[in-house]
């Protein structure tokens, strides 16, 4: 076993353990923006750093990633973790369309509920934004590069949760998307099982509200769950 401290608290966990799940063990919420629980970190977004001491050396590194060693103490909210995160936001929100009140994914958004927390209400850096065309290809969701960040959620679901692997990041640095390979995501094997769209932190990826469609709340409703699909039927 291995013996560390969060926060003060004595923490003992299996060898393997990351930071992330050991400070759950003892109640303390680190903010994840990429992270999807039970599947491999993607180690991402950065929103996850801490702290830690250990041998007479600090460092800060991504809690979703890091495993515990014996003896670390690990800090999660310290002057040098909350800047960092703050920096990681602002950086997130320097290529971020902010319409906040008229997206689709106002109130139900990682990214802007992280971005309150920290008490950023916009970038602190101008320049150019790598936005995108809209994807509306799909019959009943919407792909929105400009809201799009890049943490993989959407993939990493079609591939390990769904096994579909309909969908991967496509282009290279500031031209990164999500898509279906080549073309439009309606061209690509997807199978619109909706997975993707609950697992977007933010408003990139949202359900499709035309006359022809209930409200949202209702198109997200899962009715049934078969253990071929994993997805459910769901109301349009
Ligand atoms: Fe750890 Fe995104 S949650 S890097």
């Amino acid at each position: 076993m291995i013996h560390l401290m969060i926060d003060g608290n004595p923490v003992e966990v299996e060898k393997g353990t990351t930071i992330l799940h050991a400070a759950k063990k003892v109640g303390i919420k680190i903010p994840t923006l990429c992270y999807i629980e039970n599947l491999l970190p993607d180690g991402s977004c950065r929103l996850c750093v801490v702290e830690v001491k250990n041998n007479g050396r600090t460092k800060i590194d991504t809690a979703c990633t890091l495993q515990a060693s014996e003896g670390d103490e690990v800090f999660t909210m310290s002057e040098k973790v909350i800047q960092s995160r703050k920096q990681t936001l602002d950086l997130l929100l320097s290529d971020h369309n902010i319409h906040c009140f008229s997206c689709e994914g106002n109130g139900d958004c990682k990214l802007q509920d992280y971005a309150y927390e920290y008490g950023l209400d916009c970038s602190s850096y101008e320049g150019e934004k790598s936005g995108g065309e809209i994807d509306d290809s799909n019959k009943f969701f919407t792909y929105d590069p400009s809201l799009c960040i890049l943490c993989h959620r959407c993939v990493n679901t079609c591939n390990e949760i769904v096994g579909r692997g309909a969908i991967a990041t496509m282009e290279r640095g500031f031209q990164s998307i999500i898509g279906n390979g080549e073309g439009k995501w309606a061209d690509g094997t997807c199978e619109s099982c909706g997975n993707c769209v609950q697992a977007c932190p933010t408003g990139a990826l949202t359900m499709k509200r035309r006359k022809k469609y209930r409200a949202y709340q209702v198109e997200k409703k899962v009715l049934t769950t078969c253990p071929h699909c994993a997805t459910g039927c769901q109301y349009y």
